[in-house]
């Protein structure tokens, strides 16, 4: 250990208090303390710490005179699409995910502080008939468009499955994938890598202390995730794997449609290096940031940066003219992920500050750390989309909420986006699939139900829960076979797991 360069850099950054405690450490402190600071960069950290407070000055001044619509060239609505459109772009993503040409990547680095287990979100388990995890979902999901892409090449095909981790969620991901023999996917086609964390900093510009031996450290957000496909070769490894295009996304929608053949399909249709899902916002107010144009580049803006005004604008059909609501689902070719990476570009991402409450060690006993009841310093974070200021030609595609999108953000004390709004998503969804299928409920003495659930006066509201595995349908495809004119008692799962044939139907309590 070079102790003294340490101290010298450390001086030379103003943050010698970071070595304070240091004569009280005991050896292995002392090492996983001069590892972690030997790590950082603190002239970078430094230039961080003020561009983000410079920022944080004029984070009042709102956008309203430099937002602008999405122009209607780059929009697409799935409600709104003809059918043959609608099925040319299907087939268009599925010849190339059945050609190997799609990746996706999950976003898995965050701490999910909101939820607040002391697990990664994906190993949630939302109280299912089947029990399944967020990422077992996903992992037969992509198992499923594997085959269905089979179908159409004739020839055998992958979806890498590239999963982005930070220090506090990657060895937990890996042992869980482990454990469950990666769902049925190979090994080698789910590939970890790991984001970069930062220093949380005071609003005096000094670099806190957790522990006497330990810095208070946050992943860099999700947009850390290209300074981390450029360090972690997985760049390489798309190019060596003849990858085109990306699907990019987050870990806590359970509804998300991975490599949707679809949202591909119309990508490429309109010749795009970058594009977003998106749903339309649910009213003016509503917390999801915007995707919009700033001075004319594209961009998310946050309800927060924008007047009620503006958030309240509508078009002369009656919709919100900043409508387009984020939904973390991104398309990306691998040649604009490549340019984005590059340190010339990932270098003009700003970083997104927060206030937070940061845990620090205290003066009085370096023994305790203290948890404060107000912010006593900032967090900083690039987002993920922060980059489609350098797409040249831009997609956005519109979804149904109710299809595509039911995040989980919050425990179940909270009133929206919990275990239980996700759960009731799912089944709602999964019921209407087999409703369509030409499948009926009945209750327990053999009444038909009505399709539509509803509480009739002090009764209880009629739910039906049904649950298809992904790996007997992606999007409610291939249904009829299975269930066309039977009735069914509630619950009923269609279940099927990787090392199974056929599906079976399981019904009642099970
Ligand atoms: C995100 C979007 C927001 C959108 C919402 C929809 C961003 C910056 N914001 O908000 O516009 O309306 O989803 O659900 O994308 N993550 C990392 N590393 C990090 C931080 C987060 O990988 O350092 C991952 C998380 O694990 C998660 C995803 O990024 O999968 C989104 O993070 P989260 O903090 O949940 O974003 P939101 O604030 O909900």
């Amino acid at each position: 250990m070079d102790v003294e360069g340490l101290k010298s850099r450390l001086a030379e950054a103003n943050q010698e208090h970071l070595l304070k405690y240091w004569n009280q450490l005991s050896d292995s402190e002392k090492s996983q303390l001069y590892k972690e600071l030997n790590h950082l960069d603190f002239k970078e950290i430094n230039g961080f710490f003020k561009t983000a407070m410079e920022d944080l000055a004029s984070a009042s001044e709102k956008l309203d005179d430099v937002l602008e619509p999405l122009p209607k060239e780059v929009c697409g609505r799935v409600v709104s699409t003809e059918e043959e459109v609608l099925l040319q772009y299907d087939v268009d993503g599925l010849t190339e995910i059945g050609e190997s040409r799609v990746a996706v990547l999950l976003l898995a680095g965050g701490q999910g502080t909101r939820l607040g287990v002391p697990y990664p979100k994906g190993m949630y388990n939302v109280g299912l008939p089947s029990g399944k995890t967020l990422y077992q979902i996903q992992a037969e999901r992509l198992l499923k468009l594997q085959r269905m892409g089979e179908a159409v090449s004739g020839s055998s095909c992958k979806i890498p499955w590239y999963i982005m981790t930070s220090e506090h969620t990657k060895q937990s991901t890996l042992d869980f994938f482990k454990k469950h023999n990666y769902f049925g996917l190979q090994e080698e086609d789910v590939v970890l890598f790991e984001q970069s964390l930062l220093p949380c900093i005071g609003f005096d510009g000094k670099i806190i202390l957790e522990k006497p031996h330990k810095v208070a450290l946050a992943p860099d957000g999700n947009g850390g995730l290209y300074r981390a496909l450029h360090k972690s070769g997985v760049l390489k490894d798309m190019e060596g794997r003849g990858i085109k295009y990306v699907h990019v996304y987050c870990v806590d929608n359970i509804l998300v449609k991975m490599a949707d053949p679809i949202f591909i399909g119309f990508c490429m249709s309109k010749g795009a290096n970058c594009g977003a899902k998106v749903v339309e916002k649910a009213f003016p107010t509503e917390a999801v940031g915007v995707v919009c144009k700033v001075e004319g580049k594209y961009q998310v803006v946050e309800y927060s940066e924008i007047t009620l005004k503006t958030a309240e604008k509508r078009d002369s059909t009656g919709r919100l003219t900043f409508n387009a609501g984020n939904i973390c689902n991104h398309f990306f070719t691998l040649d604009f992920l490549k340019f984005v990476s590059d340190p010339s570009q990932e270098k003009q991402l700003k970083h997104h500050v927060a206030k937070k409450k940061i845990p620090y060690v205290s003066e009085q006993d370096s023994k305790v750390t203290i948890k404060p009841d107000s912010p006593n310093g900032i967090k900083m974070e690039k987002f993920v989309f922060d980059v489609f200021h350098f797409a040249t030609s831009f997609a956005v595609w519109e979804v149904i909420r109710e299809d595509e999108f039911a995040p989980l953000k919050n425990a179940d004390t909270a009133d929206k986006d919990t275990p239980t709004t996700c759960r009731r998503s799912l089944l709602n969804l999964h019921h209407r699939y087999l409703l369509a299928a030409g499948a009926e409920f009945v209750d327990k003495d053999g009444n038909l139900l009505p399709h539509i659930p509803s509480q009739k006066g002090e009764e209880e509201a009629v739910f039906v829960e049904s649950e298809i595995s992904p790996l007997v349908s992606y999007a409610g495809e291939g249904l009829e076979k299975l269930v066309d004119g039977r009735k069914f008692t509630s619950p009923v799962y269609l279940n099927q797991d990787y090392k199974m044939e056929e599906p079976e139907i399981v019904e009642g309590e099970w």
